[in-house]
């Protein structure tokens, strides 16, 4: 399963390379319709599932513990809410030894700092198991700047039990919706760069330690 698959071009190449079933996900209803055509086209319509739709309410899609893998490429940098409704679902979703793999585009004070210290987007470490967490570069030549973004990448594994209970109480009370646990900050991670504007000098000295606490875990 491909969350925030977009146009699908992932899911569709793996349809392609012989997965036998395929589900994307997206809220942005227009790309799934891209996404359904293009599989039209390919003939792996019969194989490959798009859902228009958030990924917090996956619950009303797919039966718990359902998928053997998300993939979850640089849909982190685009949530501005609900985090752990987000990640909560997804862990749900899988299956007890199924796997997450998932990206962010490191940003601002992060770009500097170790693949093994940028912390991953609120929520992810509450239901998953992570890996420490390695950085590649992503190439933006021509559409932002720097041309090369830090980008670092997980590996996780679903914490089930945490997730069915929380599931569970946050649907007693009528709210997947519900607010983050507490004492659980939500943060919006900075918009990029716009394209074409010069990157600002990397920030010199380390982060204060009174901002790292307002870090969720
Ligand atoms: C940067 S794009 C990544 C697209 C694709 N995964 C790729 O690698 O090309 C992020 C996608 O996540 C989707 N998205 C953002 N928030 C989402 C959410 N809460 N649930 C599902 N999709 C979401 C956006 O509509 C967008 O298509």
């Amino acid at each position: 399963m491909d969350i925030g698959c977009g146009t699908g071009t992932d899911i569709l190449l793996l349809a392609k390379w012989g997965f036998h079933r395929v589900v994307g996900l997206d809220v942005d209803g227009g790309a799934i319709g891209i996404a359904r055509r293009r599989a039209t086209r390919m003939r792996l319509a019969s194989r490959a599932t798009f859902i228009a739709g958030a990924a917090e309410d996956l619950e009303d899609h797919l039966a718990p513990s359902s998928v053997d893998v998300v993939l979850h490429t640089l849909v982190g940098n685009n949530l501005e809410d609900r985090y752990h409704a987000h990640f909560r679902s997804i862990a749900r979703a899988l299956k007890p030894r199924g796997l997450l793999v998932s990206c962010i585009r490191a940003w601002g004070y992060e770009e500097n700092m170790g693949p093994g210290r940028v912390p991953p987007v609120a929520g992810m470490r509450r239901y998953f198991e992570l890996s420490p967490g390695v950085s590649t570069h992503l190439a933006e030549s021509g559409r932002a700047w720097p041309p090369h973004a830090p980008v670092v990448f997980w590996l996780g594994r679903p914490r089930k039990q945490r997730a069915a209970e929380e599931s569970r109480r946050g649907r007693a009370r009528g709210a997947s919706r519900a607010p983050a646990p507490r004492g659980v900050a939500r943060r919006r991670r900075a918009a990029p760069p716009a394209a074409g504007r010069p990157a600002r000098s990397p920030p010199r000295t380390r982060r204060p330690a009174r901002a790292r606490s307002r870090r969720p875990g």
